[in-house]
């Protein structure tokens, strides 16, 4: 059966959209949620959702093979990072080429990179007044951000919005299109 990993630093809600969403398909699972944190509350949902968790120390993270190993004890077939803050290595990109996922809450290639995450990405779409926001689900490459776009989504933003309400906005999409996207490429 076609299984994902989720890699995830912090609070999971988009890791919880897709253990909700997988739950209800018969033929795809989540089998292993990674993190790199033992307080991340991402793990506190994978124990009620009886999911088996790992957490990588970095030098473990950054060994050759070590997590490819524990990946493969799992069965993963798939990866989606989740808010997960690491750079991945090349031996885990040579290990599922095409077949590890991210999602960034911004319409890349705008306010993407290293060091753009969390509320920093909606502080700088505030702040640059821009009229648009959005999702931009894509291929993890080598570099922060940059792999091929699998698929944008918009949102408009008005004058009265800040950087709450823009990340608000922003992460119903995020929970909207995740599950489903990566649900269409494990069956493609
Ligand atoms: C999301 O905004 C995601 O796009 C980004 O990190 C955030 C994670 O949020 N990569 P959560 O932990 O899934 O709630």
């Amino acid at each position: 059966m076609p299984t994902l990993a989720i890699f995830a630093s912090g609070r999971g809600s988009n890791a919880e959209a897709i253990l909700r969403r997988f739950a209800e398909e018969p033929d795809q699972k989540v089998g292993l949620i990674l993190s790199n944190s033992s307080k991340a509350g991402v793990l506190d949902l994978a124990r009620e959702h009886k999911i088996p968790t790992y957490v990588s120390t970095r030098s473990e993270f950054y060994a050759p093979q070590s997590v490819c190993q524990t990946l493969a004890e799992h069965k993963i077939d798939w990866i989606a990072l989740a808010g997960f803050l690491w750079l991945l290595p090349p031996v885990l990109l040579q290990a599922y080429p095409g077949r590890i996922v991210n999602i960034h809450p911004s319409l890349l290639p705008k306010f993407g990179g290293k060091g753009m995450y969390g509320a920093r990405v909606h502080e700088a779409v505030h702040a640059a007044a821009e009229r648009e926001s959005g999702i931009t689900i894509h291929f993890v490459d080598e570099h922060y951000d940059r792999g091929q776009v699998i698929l944008q989504k918009r949102v408009p933003l008005t004058a009265e919005d800040n950087p709450e309400s823009i990340a608000a906005k922003v992460l119903e999409l995020e929970h909207r299109y995740y599950a489903e996207t990566l649900l269409n490429l494990m069956r493609s």
